[in-house]
């Protein structure tokens, strides 16, 4: 069965190179076993089995978010008030979430994750990773693991997002490199650890990423969030997929990552909701790094689903052009994920989605409007505003 998507205003390509699309006027492309088998201009378009006209739509690969805590029971809303009146971010709150989550069910958590992947969907994005994270001792985060592997194939083993209430940290780090790295390596692609303030040291961070590569997982860090402990020589030393949030950086902090090829992944959505400083992507830009945009879904920091609200931060207050905001959140995920999603070249799935735009800049021109009309994955649609 030959799709043939046509008329789209404009039918937006990511390039190879950070922040370069393509895009072309009166776009079509053509879906064929779930994969893009052809890509032009209307006119030349080949015959199809059926053919469906986007006039007035553009088109954009799907946003593929490479940072996610999915996983979780409870709301933190009051927490968000107090900080919007003055208080400080801490992660200490992240032990609120695990005590909700360990008192929750698998459904409970499962129906959660599933409405939140519905909001994801309905925001564009099409691939997407989960963490652990909030259930924090052997059983609970194995429990996160293997819910959130029904969901992606890109799970992330996170023991280390804080030491839990009541446990003592050195006893607990051994539990992280003990049995959960044993039997997280079931359900865990990745291996992340919060490298920062109120969470883990250096030293602390070292021994976690260096078991979990050894166990054979890939790394990847939240880091330089709260402060600069010297997270950033680490993530890169360990050749980190990507190191996430990096709003403190350093003159060294920047070569070292322009030296590598760890992508940055900005997370708009923890700066809006901490009420922080946002960091200067047109900085890491300029250096020569790569840098994708996630969401950061969390019920503490940054509880949004909407990839293109991200965008638009990401544009407003992060100095990234509209072109490299849709690039960071499509083929800047992917690198994040070191995976070939987030494109609409021949040959790559057909995960796309259809804005009710003319073209992409409205992403960020139009806040907070839902211009998603339609989302597909795989060529199925999954999405219909
Ligand atoms: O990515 N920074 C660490 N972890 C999460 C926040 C977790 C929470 O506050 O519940 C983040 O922002
Ligand atoms: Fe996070």
């Amino acid at each position: 069965m030959k799709t043939l998507y046509r008329d789209a205003s404009s039918l937006v390509l990511p390039g190879e190179a950070f922040g370069q699309l393509e895009v072309i006027e009166n776009g079509a492309f053509l879906v064929e076993d779930g994969k893009i088998s052809w890509v032009g201009d209307t006119s030349a378009a080949p015959d199809a089995d059926e053919q469906v006209s986007l006039a007035g739509r553009s088109v954009i690969p799907g946003f593929v978010d490479s940072h996610a805590h999915l996983i979780f029971a409870g709301d933190r809303s009051e927490e968000f008030s107090y900080r919007m009146a003055g208080q400080p971010y801490k992660s200490g709150g992240i032990n609120t979430t695990v005590r909700d989550t360990r008192a929750a069910t698998d459904e409970e958590l499962r129906t959660n994750a599933r409405e939140l992947v519905e909001e994801f969907r309905a925001s564009g994005i099409t691939h997407f990773e989960i963490k652990s994270g909030y259930g924090l001792d052997t059983e609970s985060e194995l429990r996160s693991l293997r819910i959130a592997r029904e969901f992606t194939e890109d799970v992330t083993f996170l023991g280390a997002h804080v030491v839990p209430s009541g446990v003592e940290r050195e006893q607990y780090i051994a539990e992280i490199i003990g049995p959960m790295l044993a039997g997280a390596v079931e359900y865990a692609k990745w291996i992340d650890v919060f490298c920062d303030q109120g969470a883990f040291s250096l030293e602390e961070s070292r021994a976690v990423l260096e078991a979990g590569i050894a166990a054979g997982l890939k790394p990847r860090m939240h880091s330089n969030q709260l402060g600069n402990q010297g997270g950033i020589q680490l993530g890169v030393e360990f050749g980190c997929a990507s190191i996430d949030h990096c709003t403190h950086l350093s003159e060294d902090d920047i070569n070292s990552l322009a030296g590598s090829n760890t992508v940055v992944t900005l997370v708009p959505g923890a700066e809006f909701s901490t009420k922080s400083k946002y960091p200067d992507a047109g900085r890491l830009v300029a250096a020569g790094i790569t840098v994708a945009i996630a969401t950061d879904c969390n019920p503490g920091s940054s509880f949004t689903t909407s990839m293109p609200f991200c965008i638009a931060i990401a544009v407003r207050e992060m100095g990234l052009s509209p072109d490299e905001a849709l690039w960071a959140a499509t083929r800047g995920g992917a690198r994040a994920l070191q995976n070939e999603k987030g494109s609409l070249a021949i040959g790559a799935d057909a995960d796309f989605v259809v804005l009710d735009a003319p073209n992409h800049i409205h992403l960020a021109y139009r806040p907070g409007v839902q211009l998603v009309e339609q989302t597909y994955v795989a060529g199925q649609k999954v999405y219909e505003r």
